[in-house]
């Protein structure tokens, strides 16, 4: 696969998974990955920024042959997961001059996880620098994107902001720079809603200290290189502000027709109210497309029948998701249907503890829904827009 000069002897030099469909066994990815592995070749020095993953070590290997790479100084490790970190053993084996050069959080991490020795370790501290001759490098530590030990590295001279993770997408294609802002802005939004939402706290502290350096470009290690870094800085600033916006996202299942009745009554009740709403059937939801919708909305509404007592499976699962990621939303309530008693709403109700949410007053129903219920629904749009009203949304 082929190397891409980004600009004078600095090269993007990792692998393109174009047919991954899946990733850490759980997240969707509709338009694959890549792992983006950077070659920095300084006058005296030369370093390699992040690895492949393992399953792609030979893209990675063909590439530093026919770029006639002999020998590589440092190993930059901004982040310990695998899919970067997992080709530093063979990448140790082939060059093992190397110094695989970190933070302390990211060497423990990797001598569990891949069993790297201590003494090939260069440990550095934050806002380190390691020169290579005619260009020097520079680390930022920026913990919990995702993980405790994450870091970025910068690239002074060229001004070059080598973030692994954090800013990404995984998005894969041939052209090295973003060319389709809109099509990368909705894979790194989603990128952003699976793994980086939890850490979004985090993340507004991260990106005040990247407005102390100047960046002229942002390559992360999954999807193409930002030369417009505004867009996804601009993006990543919208998406962890406090602001919620006027949207309603109703994840739901429905066994016979009851809950799809209610979902379809609620959603036009929204609509007439002005308010934008997505419901997702989750027997056919892509869940990376509901956690983007997670992302602004203002208010969740869980839609499930009455399983054993609880809710159906797959709303728990995707309750547990939402728990997970923790989204901004300030509102939440269930609807649903039952047929002689059950606890479903306390039940989810206790699943979404992480959630920062004021309970909204649930509708359920028992069987079909009839006049009286459908006047709930009503009241409970009314309620979703006078609380949205609240927050001036
Ligand atoms: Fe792309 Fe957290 O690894």
């Amino acid at each position: 696969m082929a190397i891409q000069k980004i600009k004078q002897s600095v090269y993007s030099i990792g692998a393109k998974h174009w047919d991954r469909r899946l990733f850490d066994e759980l997240i969707p990815l509709p338009d694959g990955t890549s792992y983006n592995s950077y070659l920095v070749e300084g006058s005296d020095k030369t370093a390699l920024i992040d690895t492949v993953d393992p399953e792609t070590l030979d893209i990675l290997f063909e590439n530093l042959e026919n770029h006639g790479v002999l020998k590589i100084d440092y190993i930059i490790v901004n982040h310990a997961e695998q899919d970067h970190s997992g080709g530093i053993p063979t990448v140790l084996s082939k060059y093992p001059e190397s110094k695989v050069v970190t933070n302390e959080k990211c060497k423990s991490m990797l001598i569990d996880l891949l069993k790297i020795p201590d003494e090939k370790f260069m440990v550095i501290k934050d806002e380190e620098t390691l020169s290579l001759g005619d260009k020097t490098l520079q680390f930022l530590l920026t913990p919990w994107v995702h993980w405790p030990e994450t870091m970025v590295t910068y690239l002074q001279d060229d001004r070059i902001l080598f973030s692994c993770d954090f800013l990404g997408s995984h998005y894969v294609s041939s052209e090295l720079f973003v060319t389709d802002e809109a099509k990368v802005y909705n894979s790194a939004k989603r990128y952003y809603a699976e793994i980086m939402m939890p850490f979004r706290k985090m993340i507004i502290k991260h990106l005040d200290k990247l407005e102390s350096i100047n960046i002229d470009m942002i390559a992360p290690s999954h999807g193409q290189i930002y030369d417009n870094p505004e867009m996804i800085l601009d993006a990543y600033k919208d998406w962890t502000s406090d602001n919620v916006k006027n949207e309603v996202v109703i994840p739901y299942i429905s066994m016979h027709g009851s809950t799809k009745k209610m979902v379809e009554y609620l959603v036009s009740a929204l609509i007439k109210r002005g308010i934008k709403v997505k419901p997702f059937n989750l027997t056919v939801t892509d869940i990376g497309e509901l956690a983007i919708e997670l992302v602004d909305a203002a208010t969740i509404v869980i839609g499930s029948p009455t399983v054993l007592t609880g809710p159906h499976p797959a709303v728990a699962s995707a309750a547990f998701l939402a728990n997970m990621i923790k989204p901004k939303a300030r509102f939440a309530t269930v609807i649903g249907s039952y047929g002689w008693a059950g606890k479903l709403v306390e039940r989810i109700a206790g699943m979404i503890g992480n959630l920062k949410v004021e309970l909204l007053p649930p509708v359920m129903v028992k069987g079909f829904p009839k006049e009286n219920d459908f006047r709930a629904l009503d009241e409970l749009a009314d309620a979703i827009l006078e609380k949205h009203k609240s927050l001036d949304i």
